[in-house]
């Protein structure tokens, strides 16, 4: 027979107190319940846990022991109850996002909002590439992902978040800055900056060049948007980026062209794996999320 909790918590009192009565009262049980109680528990352990001398009991060597243990669980179980409550308040707390690096320019806004609603929380944001955010997906390290492409063969829940339209970047003084409805060929032999193997932009522009035979020339392979708009702006080629790179600001020097088959009209997701328990942070930011980036008057609505 196996010790109950309800026993164990029954003889801590009992202990504490040096007195089955007083232990009664604290419970809210009859005297002879804990009596009860306490000999079934002595029988599953094997050994008399109180001794009682005159009118006063006493703790055997065993039960002593027993004692410690049991205010060492219940310690812990406050500890646990506290945490949980703390949780479901949420006064502490802490989130794991990963993300890929194009939704850098609108998680982390949206992140500091939410932590002014939420100061207890600490965040771990991770702003990667699509690969290697498929890894840390493998490996369950966070507990929610923003990306667009959707890997195969992972057994996820998503839910879409905003549209990532991905549009053509030239500098400001390129000649075809201004023409309408370029056809795609007219980036045939143009100078490109491609991001690295393994971004999700990459392989959404090569798919459309591949389908469409266009044929540029790759000068250079960046692994940073950011980076990617200093060299268009400096002279080194064009480009395709999500149009959220541009973060709805007028650019002196940069220029989106007019190119059919663009925008790529990609989406965002924010996922999961599936049948991972959330945290109450995790949902709560999901719920913040999904609020957030649904309303008509956020910055990166204008530039969809
Ligand atoms: P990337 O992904 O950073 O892997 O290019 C961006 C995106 O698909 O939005």
């Amino acid at each position: 027979m196996q010790p109950t909790l309800h026993q164990l918590k029954v003889f801590e009192t009992a202990a504490r107190h040096r007195s089955f009565t007083r232990a009664a009262e604290e419970l809210y049980l009859t005297q002879p319940t804990v009596s009860i109680q306490i000999k079934q528990l002595s029988k599953a352990v094997g050994f008399p846990l109180f001794e009682k001398l005159g009118k006063q009991l006493y703790l055997t060597e065993v039960g002593n022991h027993l004692f410690s243990t049991c205010q060492a669980i219940f310690g812990e179980l406050d500890q646990f109850e506290m945490m949980v409550t703390d949780l479901q308040g949420m006064t502490q707390g802490k989130l794991h996002l990963g993300t890929v690096t194009t939704c850098k320019y609108f998680v982390p806004r949206l992140l500091g909002a939410f932590c002014e609603q939420y100061p207890g929380i600490d965040i771990s944001l991770k702003i990667t590439n699509h690969s290697q955010l498929e890894k840390r997906m493998l490996e369950n390290l966070d507990d929610l992902y923003i990306l667009s492409h959707i890997p195969p063969g992972l057994d996820l829940e998503v839910r879409p978040v905003l549209k990532n339209p991905l549009v053509v970047i030239a500098p400001a003084n390129h000649p075809l800055v201004g023409e309408k409805n370029l056809p795609i060929s007219a980036l045939n032999h143009e100078r490109f900056i491609m991001r690295e193997p393994g971004s999700g932009t990459r392989n959404a522009v090569q798919g459309l060049f591949h389908q469409y035979q266009v044929n540029v020339q790759i000068k250079l392979d960046l692994g940073s948007n950011e980076a990617i708009k200093q060299a268009i702006a400096g002279g080194l080629g064009i480009s395709v980026l999500s149009r959220h790179s541009l973060n709805g600001r007028e650019y002196t020097d940069l220029a989106i062209l007019d190119v059919e088959h663009f925008p790529i009209e990609q989406q965002w997701f924010v996922a999961h794996l599936a049948g991972k328990h959330l945290s109450v942070v995790a949902e709560t930011f999901l719920d913040y999320l999904l609020m957030m980036t649904d309303q008509a008057d956020m910055p990166w609505k204008s530039f969809q």
